[in-house]
């Protein structure tokens, strides 16, 4: 077992079905000053991704910005994808991805450049467009995403991307976020949905300019990041049918007003992450993250309601709510932004009836 890796002292660790080398946790804390970038705390951002490429089963799948491998490691271990590429510009990750290769018996082709040279020079590899890619960078992806979108197949081709501006998109930077993704945050409960929708919209506008219609089928809010995943479509039409589904919400926007989840994918991650041999690679946040979103993803509606933001003195158990909305005829479910959120298609003043009603009895 190696000690160090570049002079650098590491660790072994798990993850999902895969052992990976890290910069040893009790000598370099988790920032971006790291030599190698690991963040256990980041893990259900990796195993959402590996659910859902098991479900869509692409032929090929790029890490652009892939630090230790250990996501692009666990997609052609768990999700079984034939061809895997890593890149990371930095040459003590490129150590890092061969030795974490060799330790998976890894058939993962690495490279250490630049992102964009990377998808420039694409042209030289076997897949000249990708079925997947993924772009996890620090901060904002916005650098990334005009060579990251002419870089997945036009039909069927999904980008993962991830933002940890949350900052930006959660409105404590206002300025920030319509600089860097042309709309207005809020500063409220709605926040993390705000700021997905607002990241999605900034997304596919960058792909509606060459006629891409890019449909989100999953994405959450977790931590300190931020996850979507979107489907491609060749086509003026298609194309057409994304701008609008644009729109503003309780004065933020412009932002995607059209679904956060593909229902049917979600049920599918759900009920793919409680067997048995995917079981013990996911961990727990990962599957109540699914157990939230299954539910939650049947429900149109955008934005939801926080209980909490009531002020009622005492508040009702939120299975209650959930029931009591049901009778009255509403579609209602827990929501994954909040501990007291529920998504329906109930109006406001319905939502308030029914609550204030339930506390009476
Ligand atoms: C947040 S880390 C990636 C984490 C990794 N995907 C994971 O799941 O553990 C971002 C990585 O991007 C790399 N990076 C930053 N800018 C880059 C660029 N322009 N081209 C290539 N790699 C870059 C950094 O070296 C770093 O390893």
């Amino acid at each position: 077992m190696l000690s160090k890796i570049k002079d650098i002292p590491v660790k072994k660790v798990r993850e999902g079905a895969v052992e990976i080398y890290v910069p040893d946790p009790s000598k370099y804390r988790v920032t971006a000053a790291s030599p190698v970038f690991y963040n256990p705390a980041a893990r259900t951002s990796r195993d959402i991704a590996v659910l859902l490429l098991k479900i869509l089963k692409p032929e090929s799948a790029v890490d652009l910005l892939a630090a230790t491998g250990v996501r692009g490691l666990r997609l052609e271990s768990e999700a079984k994808i034939k061809h895997v590429y890593l890149n990371d510009a930095n040459p003590i990750a490129v150590c890092f991805m061969k030795q974490n290769s060799r330790l998976n018996n890894s058939k993962a082709k690495i490279f250490g450049l630049r992102a964009h040279e990377f998808l420039a020079q694409r042209y030289k590899l076997k897949h000249k467009k990708f079925d997947y890619l993924d772009i996890d960078p620090f901060g904002s992806p916005v650098p990334f995403l005009d060579a990251g979108v002419k870089a997945i197949v036009e039909d069927g081709g999904v980008l993962g991307i991830a933002a940890t501006d949350t900052s930006a998109l959660c409105g404590t930077y206002p300025d920030v976020c319509f600089r860097r993704y042309g709309a207005k945050p809020l500063r409220n409960y709605l926040m993390h949905e705000i700021g997905l929708r607002i990241l999605i919209r900034k997304v596919q506008e960058v792909g509606l300019q060459y006629d891409l219609a890019l449909t989100p089928l999953f994405c959450h809010s977790t931590a300190h990041y931020m996850r979507v995943y979107l489907k491609s479509e060749k086509g003026t039409k298609v194309a057409n049918s994304i701008y609008k589904k644009w729109g503003y919400f309780n004065d933020a926007g412009p932002i995607w007003l059209g679904q956060l989840w593909e229902p049917s994918i979600a049920e599918k991650m759900f009920v793919l992450c409680q067997e048995k041999s995917v079981s013990e690679n996911v961990c727990e946040e990962t599957k109540e993250l699914l157990f939230l979103i299954k539910d939650e993803a049947k429900i149109g509606a955008v934005g939801f309601y926080d209980v909490a933001e009531l002020h009622l003195s005492q508040m009702p158990p939120l299975q209650n709510v959930l029931a009591a909305l049901k009778e009255n005829g509403f579609a209602a479910a827990r929501s994954c932004f909040s501990s007291s959120g529920v998504r329906t298609n109930a109006k406001k003043e319905e939502f308030e009836n029914v609550v204030k009603k339930l506390k009476k009895l």
